[in-house]
């Protein structure tokens, strides 16, 4: 009797773990970052924030990018939401921004690429940052013009809490000039910047956001390269800035130029990795600086495109070999860090 009371919660047991999602079941703790392979989430689901930044409150890293899952309804853009507590197993928020409606504006096929979200420490508000855009010409609602990168500009969304939901505001050319790919920088003294490319000038803008962080206020350089995909990162006195080409998808030798202050003047540009190797087949979206009690790291984030299956889409994340002028991007092997000493191998 005992023995026929086990067996049927054991069946119990089996039948639960059977109602259960496929992932659920392999969920695992995750001990590397593997460049290049799937990065599956707390839940079994690869990760989707391409084009990423990432934002740390208290010991909380959220990471904020593109949602490019299989069977999102296509009348909306999508933001998501992951936090960890250790750069490696990621936990899936949700998705931080639903946006729609913006088809009259901007044609059917619009585009929004690269959410960044900065803390505004004086507001208490999270305020996201983003690409938009489409094949209208600005202050046109028709076009005959084919091109999704034709609106180029900014938009912003705000919330109470990081992983939203965000609202979104408006959307603006910063300071007038159009904007296509952008990138996030805090420096030290916490003055946020926001990176963006302006194709008519060949080059991209570091410009400092105003106090409240819901527009662009002080354009405080005009880097004359033309790339995208632009990060910078502020190590031992010095700021690198790193960029890709324009070469749409398909990924180029990213290249990095130093200066000892934001507004320049800025190196020549070099390469970061063999150039053969176009970055491993990756492209720039952030350099993440982790400041341990023995090193300070700086982690290369990039998207590995897969332009036709974007949901697949893979990430190259890598600790930099950085210092003295020199940057180089290592050749990616799996990786962990210690996020208390900054020590990784
Ligand atoms: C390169 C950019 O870096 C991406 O974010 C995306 O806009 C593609 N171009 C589109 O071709």
């Amino acid at each position: 009797m005992k023995y026929s009371i086990l067996y049927l919660q054991i069946l119990g047991v089996m039948a639960f773990l059977f109602t259960l999602p496929a992932s659920t079941c392999f969920a695992q703790e995750q001990s590397k970052i593997s460049p290049g392979e799937i990065w599956p989430d707390r839940d079994g689901n690869h990760i989707q924030a391409h084009g990423g930044g990432i934002l740390k409150i208290k010991n909380t890293y959220y990471w904020y990018g593109e949602q490019r899952r299989q069977g999102l309804d296509t009348n909306f853009r999508y933001v998501s939401c992951y936090a960890s507590k250790d750069l490696i197993n990621w936990e899936f928020k949700g998705d931080a921004l639903k946006l729609g409606g913006l088809d009259t504006l901007l044609g059917h096929k619009w585009v929004l690429e690269r959410p960044k979200v900065f803390y505004n420490p004086k507001t208490k508000k999270f305020v996201m940052y983003m690409h938009i855009d489409g094949k209208y010409k600005r202050g046109t609602t028709s076009s005959t013009v084919t091109n999704n990168y034709t609106y180029a500009s900014v938009g912003v969304a705000i919330s109470d809490k990081p992983a939203g939901p965000f609202k979104y505001l408006k959307c603006f050319r910063p300071l007038g000039h159009e904007s296509r790919d952008i990138g996030q920088f805090v420096d030290d003294d916490g003055t946020a910047y926001l990176i963006f490319e302006d194709r008519p000038a060949k080059g991209f803008h570091i410009a400092k956001l105003s106090d409240d962080y819901l527009t662009v206020e002080k354009d405080v350089c005009l880097i004359k390269a033309p790339l995208e995909g632009g990060a910078i990162v502020h190590y031992n006195g010095l700021y690198y800035a790193i960029g890709s080409a324009l070469t749409g998808w398909r990924p180029n030798p990213n290249l990095y130029a130093t200066a000892t202050s934001l507004s320049g003047p800025w190196s020549e540009f070099k390469d970061i990795a063999p150039s053969e190797t176009n970055t491993y087949g990756s492209q720039s979206t952030l350099m993440l600086k982790i400041t341990g009690s023995k090193k300070t790291a700086v982690i290369f984030m990039g998207d590995i495109w897969k332009p036709k299956t974007q949901w697949d889409s893979r990430y190259l994340w890598m600790p930099l070999e950085i210092g003295e002028g020199k940057l180089w991007l290592p050749k990616p092997e799996p990786w962990t860090i210690n996020l208390k000493t900054g020590e990784t191998k």
